[in-house]
């Protein structure tokens, strides 16, 4: 019967786990055999104990919890070719070439890159003598499916990835902690908050926060962005407000393209308004806890269909992403959906942000 292996790949997020749930007990119930590729393609290189049958009981009470449960790294050695052969030896000496990849847009593209060199490392590997004819005739190429999972929401042509309303949860209650001692001695608080260059979580948390600022990648301010700031600060004081506060993406930049810093904008507001700033960078904080019931149904959805799509896989099939939009799951091309994101980071590092927001088409704006 088929083998599907499931891995979560990059920085962690919450609601990763449910996803490996989702995929563990879908392929069992289509008598499918499900297999944990632990510590991420880390594993896939190392091989051994890293790759292991799971059963039913094994993703039993990890629903509820942060983080990933079978581990996820940063791994170096899949990125060189000695390393992908290495992890297309492994997968195929245990049977396995159908593989849902949980990870940011860099893991899925590295699980893309094996994929497109899966037959050619596999006829290196017969070469070697450490991969059989027949084992190579009988797993010719590798189906993938990929989920996005990262508390940044970045991903072009899916609403929300797995982690997001979790780490949008966490921004909140500091938030709200914040409030209520910024209002008890009248100071601003500059929260700086994770995001890479995306500014989705500054943004929604600055809206459902009642923030009075935010600053974020995808909308530089103009020169005088200080004063201007600061008249508005005033205004709210002005009109008896007891509490400041101010987010900041941690990718959020000036027209020229020059960081806008936590620092940067505390100094500016003392300067201008002799006022008492406080910074919290929430940090890690953000990614870890427990996930949200937006992150466990949503991700139980998306994991399920991801093993569905693996359990069908057949030859003329394209690797996709298994996204949501407007609350639906939908299937994108992978390495389309990857390269419309890169080219958004691309133009937002590059200043151009009018083209990072037309990239993005009509609905960003709207
Ligand atoms: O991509 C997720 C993320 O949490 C970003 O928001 C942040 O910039 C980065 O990862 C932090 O990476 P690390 O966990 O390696 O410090």
């Amino acid at each position: 019967s088929r083998k599907i292996a499931v891995l979560t790949s990059g920085g962690d997020a919450q609601g990763m786990n449910a996803v490996v749930r989702a995929v563990v007990r879908t392929a069992l119930h289509e008598d499918a055999v499900p297999y944990a590729v632990m510590e991420g393609w880390k594993g896939a290189v190392e091989g051994g104990s890293f790759i292991r049958k799971m059963t039913w009981s094994d993703v039993s009470g990890i629903l509820n919890e942060g983080g990933t449960a079978i581990g996820t790294a940063r791994c170096e050695a899949f990125r060189e070719r000695d390393g992908m052969r290495k992890a297309v030896r492994n997968l195929v000496a245990e049977g396995i070439d159908r593989v849902v990849a949980i990870g940011g847009d860099g893991s899925l593209t590295g699980a893309d890159e094996l994929r497109a060199q899966w037959s050619g490392l596999l006829d290196e590997l017969v070469d070697r003598g450490e991969v059989t004819r027949e084992q190579a005739d009988a797993h010719p190429r590798l189906h993938l499916a990929g989920v996005v999972g990262s508390i940044d929401n970045d991903l072009v042509g899916s609403d929300m990835t797995v982690g997001t309303d979790s780490a949008l949860h966490r921004i909140i209650e500091a938030i709200d902690a914040i409030s209520s001692t910024a209002a008890s001695h009248q100071r601003t608080f500059v929260v700086e908050v994770m995001g890479r260059r995306c500014g989705y979580l500054a943004l929604m948390s600055a809206i459902a926060g009642g923030c009075d600022y935010v600053f974020i990648p995808e909308l530089p301010p103009e020169e005088g962005w200080e004063g201007r700031m600061c008249e508005k600060l005033r205004e709210g004081r002005a009109a008896g407000r007891r509490d400041s506060i101010i987010v900041v993406a941690e990718g959020a930049q000036d027209r020229q393209g020059n960081p806008i810093t936590a620092k940067l904008v505390q100094e500016a507001i003392q300067d201008r308004l002799g006022e008492d700033v406080r910074i919290t960078s929430l940090g890690h904080v953000q990614r870890g806890g427990t996930p949200s019931a937006y992150d466990r149904w949503m991700s139980t959805i998306l994991g399920y269909t991801a093993a569905l799509e693996m359990v069908h896989a057949g030859e003329g099939d394209e690797p996709c992403i298994v996204g949501t939009r407007r609350n639906r799951v939908v299937r994108l091309r992978l390495m389309e959906a990857i390269r419309e994101t890169r080219a958004v980071k691309g133009y937002l590092s590059s200043g151009d942000y009018e083209a990072a927001v037309d990239s993005r088409g009509p609905g960003f704006r709207g």
